[in-house]
């Protein structure tokens, strides 16, 4: 089973976190399966860029990244060459180490 390893956060996860998990899931599905609680402001359909997360390791493991997939994280903050929409990566065999960006733009709810 893949370890996934989230870096840090601010907010979501001040200490970080380590836990495995099964291949072929959403690693925002993961991630909130796991009291991450990632934005996901469009209901993980990847109609938003707020799930964005940086994929520090293992970013070839991941599913490939379709056309429209592409086209919105381009609107995500922080944007980087592993940058993934969560909800549209799914996770592989290989661990990962994940970094949720600090910032979202949210373009979906009020806050901005
Ligand atoms: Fe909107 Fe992932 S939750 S694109």
């Amino acid at each position: 089973m893949p370890k996934v390893t989230v870096l840090p956060h601010p907010v979501l996860c001040p200490e970080g976190a380590e836990f495995e998990t099964e291949a072929g899931k959403s690693l925002c599905d993961v991630l909130l399966a796991h009291d991450i609680g990632i934005e996901h402001a469009c209901g993980q359909c990847g109609a938003c860029s707020t799930c964005h997360a940086v994929i520090r390791q293992g970013f070839d493991s991941l599913s490939e990244m379709e056309d429209r997939e592409a086209d919105m994280l381009d609107r995500a903050w922080g944007l980087e060459p592993e940058s993934r929409l969560t909800c549209q990566a799914k996770v592989g065999t290989e661990d990962l180490t994940v970094e949720i960006p600090r910032y979202t733009r949210n373009l979906v709810s009020e806050r901005g």
